[in-house]
């Protein structure tokens, strides 16, 4: 008798599920996306439904709710500015963040070699939020605006902003996210 009403009750659940699933419903393979989820709830926080149950599905935020730029890639840095991501330290809690340094790291233009185009801005803050300073200070970038020889063919290569750019990080092809700084007309237009 019990074991009759357990296979019942199964078959109703399964049938509920599969009748979700073939009316396309929660094919998102990132079933975070339901509706009812709230994105603006602080880490480790329970999510919960509207009618208050706790959501027990994985805690992710599929990309498609992300913002992104203008060439359809995420944009991880308004994604942490507007708090719809919250990126941990550390795995283990117990290892805690990294040590806080108080040196300023202000924002870069680096100045285009090439007139046709706009110099580059590297903002610190967008950087600092993932990475130490020891990740790019000294090996791949010497503190100090325009020591550094970085050259195109070295980004395409690997090297410099190439080492995350193109890998990690938002690909090269979208060259205004990192040549934004209009160039000032007056330089070199009295050169022959
Ligand atoms: C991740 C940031 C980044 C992206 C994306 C990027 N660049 Fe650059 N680019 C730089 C930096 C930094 C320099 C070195 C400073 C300079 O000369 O402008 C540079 C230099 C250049 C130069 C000057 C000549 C040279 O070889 O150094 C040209 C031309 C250039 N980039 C073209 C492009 C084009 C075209 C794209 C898109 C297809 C692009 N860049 C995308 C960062 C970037
Ligand atoms: C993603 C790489 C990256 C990270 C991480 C990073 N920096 Fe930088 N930093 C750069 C680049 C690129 C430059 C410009 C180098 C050049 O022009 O040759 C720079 C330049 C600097 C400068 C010189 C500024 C000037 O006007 O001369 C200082 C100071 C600096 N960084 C401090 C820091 C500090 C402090 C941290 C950590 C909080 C940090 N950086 C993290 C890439 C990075
Ligand atoms: C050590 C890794 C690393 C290096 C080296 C690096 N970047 Fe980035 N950069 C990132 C990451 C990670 C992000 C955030 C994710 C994204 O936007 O794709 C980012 C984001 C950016 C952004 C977007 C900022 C915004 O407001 O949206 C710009 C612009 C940028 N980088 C320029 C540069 C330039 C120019 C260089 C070289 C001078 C460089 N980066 C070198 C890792 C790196």
């Amino acid at each position: 008798m019990i074991g009759k009403l357990i296979k019942i009750t199964l078959a109703a659940l399964v049938l509920f599920f599969a009748s979700d699933t073939l009316a396309g419903n929660n094919m998102d393979p990132a079933p975070a996306d339901w509706p009812s989820f709230d994105y603006k709830r602080e880490p480790g926080q329970f999510k919960r439904r509207q009618n208050g149950m706790i959501d027990p599905t994985p805690d992710v935020v599929s990309l498609k709710f992300l913002p992104k730029d203008n060439y359809g890639f995420v944009d991880w840095t308004k994604s942490i500015r507007d708090g719809l991501i919250k990126p941990r330290d550390s795995i283990l809690d117990s290892q805690g963040p990294p040590p806080e340094t108080s040196e300023p790291a202000p924002d870069v233009v680096i100045k285009s070699k090439l007139d046709f185009m706009p110099d580059v801005l590297f903002p610190h803050s967008a950087h600092t939020v993932w990475l130490k300073c020891s990740v790019c200070h000294p090996k791949i970038f010497k503190k100090k605006a325009g020591a550094t020889p970085i050259t195109m063919t070295g980004i395409w290569k690997g090297q410099f902003c190439g080492r995350c750019h193109d890998r990690v990080a938002f690909p090269t092809r979208n060259c205004f996210k990192c040549h934004s700084v209009p160039r000032q007309t007056t330089e070199k237009s009295t050169a022959p």
